[in-house]
């Protein structure tokens, strides 16, 4: 008989806990309900919860009443939502889903705890007015150093508990008692950093099978690509019926000291009106390093007609649905369409294109840049989150993230007090020019030599970002609305009187 998600959390409750899954999620729901939908990384926004699954309990301290040091307990579960109420903005695809079988997985490490020091206050999620954690404070674990130094200690010393699996890389070596500090910094999932040697991403929402934040620097490790810290260990839980790899659950990689991100660096840039170019350029050459080492460890695949059809149908559908969402881009709509139109055409003529594993969510903000050598990592292989796993873990023309991150500089010349003014402008022009030189001198493909998948990417990106400035952040949303008018100018193949979609101009080093 299959094993179904209840009962492997009542028997994880049974193997660790004293206490019953089903009383604990009772007590626990309504303060979830509560707490959830105020994190950052909550996906399902707008959308009432309307009940949970436990998916899995694991103690990893004990939360027995009366004890002088806080439990920890690690929680799987699974949160109901209806679809949104009447009159409040329909969610639209590709995020939220449809089907209620479909419910996200959030990951929760619960500190529960008598009494709680003044300064976790913030992390405090509320006290169970019933079940087994009955008048104790539970909270969010990961503000807790306390806590935190327990995962670490886990993460050092490889093994099994109930349903989770702590993995250690072979020869890497993670010193004790490392002081932990959470990051404040909100993300899309929850870092704590040990002492300025390693960090560790706690994902919040999980999905079955191995996390490309694993799965890529594992494989750009063993490929000796240094552009990505290294994972030292991981810890994952058993997959479900069916679901053959585990689900990663958390990954401790180095910690890049005195590192800036891309974004602030072009931002400081930008303050003092400061040249990015050799910056960018130099960004371009790890973007390019990093792609031929993924290709040339992990499989590789061509694109050709139907493929291509694919891609391009989707890309529409996205269109399609974000302009339902949002009036503004309808205008736009059959311009920026001829876009994907090209990219179809692309196949026509029985031609294939080259499609690999990639970063899938490059932008400034997924880069560091260290203070010493100013050398430049990427970080947070993810992918876009709001995507399955399934479709982030296929191959897919490396130029997608040469695209990206082209959208980034653009935020960038964009967002702050002199945003968008013609200095601005041009300092987007010639550090995207940079980028892709630098990409191109790196061994990547030549962006200049894509223009047709370059303008469908990049306009993709675009219309991605005007649904989720509507959704989340309006007063962005004329940002992205600039590149959809830009890109919406002319086809890539009209040649150089017509918009060659991203700036490639200048791509020769005058830029
Ligand atoms: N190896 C690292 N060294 C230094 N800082 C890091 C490292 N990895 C991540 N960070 C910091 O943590 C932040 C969040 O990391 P990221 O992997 O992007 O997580 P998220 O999935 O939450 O976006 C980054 O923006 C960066 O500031
Ligand atoms: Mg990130």
């Amino acid at each position: 008989m299959s094993e179904t998600a209840s009962t492997r959390a009542t028997r994880t409750s049974h193997d660790r806990l004293s206490i019953t899954a089903p009383a604990l999620l009772t007590s626990l729901a309504p303060l979830l309900t509560e707490w959830l939908p105020r994190q950052r990384w909550f996906a399902g926004k707008g959308r009432p919860i309307t009940g949970f699954q436990l998916v899995s309990a694991t103690e990893l301290l004990p939360c027995a009443a009366g004890g002088a040091t806080p439990g920890l307990l690690h929680l799987l579960v699974r949160a109901q939502q209806s679809a949104a109420p009447p009159g409040a903005p329909q969610p639209a695809p590709p995020e939220g889903p449809a089907d209620p079988a479909a419910a996200d997985c959030y990951q929760l490490l619960l500190g529960v705890h008598s009494a709680l020091p003044p300064q976790l206050a913030p992390a405090v999620i509320g006290r169970p007015a019933g079940g087994p954690l009955h008048g104790r404070t539970v909270y969010d674990a990961l503000p807790d150093a306390r806590l935190c130094a327990l995962l670490l200690e886990r993460l050092r010393v490889p093994g099994r508990l109930g349903g989770l699996r702590f993995r250690r890389v072979p020869d890497s070596t993670i010193s004790s008692g490392l002081p932990a500090r959470p990051l404040t910094a909100e993300q899309s999932n929850s870092s704590v950093v040990y002492g300025d040697a390693y960090i560790l991403k706690v994902f919040r929402r999980t999905a079955p099978g191995l996390n490309p934040d694993l799965e890529l620097p594992l494989a750009l490790a063993r490929a000796k690509c240094a552009r990505v810290p290294a994972p030292a260990a991981w810890f994952e839980t058993d997959p479900g019926p069916g679901e053959g790899e585990p689900v990663t659950l958390g990954v401790l990689q180095p910690y890049l000291t005195g590192s800036a991100d891309g974004w602030q660096l072009a931002l400081n840039a930008l303050a003092v009106q400061a040249d990015f170019t050799s910056s960018a350029r130099a960004l371009g050459h790890a973007t390019a390093e990093v792609h031929t080492a993924l290709a040339g460890t992990l499989p590789t695949t061509e694109l050709y007609r139907p493929q291509l059809d694919a891609v391009a149908a989707q890309m529409n559908e996205r269109l399609v649905a974000t302009a339902r969402v949002v009036p503004a881009l309808r205008p736009y709509c059959g311009r920026l369409r001829t876009a994907f139109d090209e990219l179809a055409a692309l196949g026509h003529d029985g031609r294939a294109w080259p499609a690999q594993r990639i970063h899938g969510d490059l932008h400034l903000g997924q880069t560091l840049r260290t203070a010493d050598e100013g050398r430049w990592s990427l970080i947070d292989f993810e992918g876009e989150p709001s995507r399955p796993l399934a479709e982030r873990r296929r191959p897919q023309p490396a130029v997608r993230d040469v695209a990206a991150m082209l959208r980034s500089f653009d935020y960038a010349a964009r967002s702050g007090p002199s945003g968008g003014d013609p200095w601005s402008l041009e300092w987007a022009r010639r550090t995207r020019a940079a980028y892709c030189l630098g990409y191109a001198e790196a061994g990547g493909l030549d962006p200049r030599s894509a223009p047709e998948l370059m303008r469908a990417y990049e306009t993709d990106k675009a219309v991605y970002e005007v649904l989720y400035e509507a959704r989340h952040r309006p007063n962005w949303l004329p940002v992205p609305m600039a590149a959809v008018r830009r890109l919406a100018g002319a086809p890539a193949s009209r040649g150089p009187g017509g918009d060659p979609g991203p700036d490639l101009d200048g791509a020769d080093g005058r830029a």
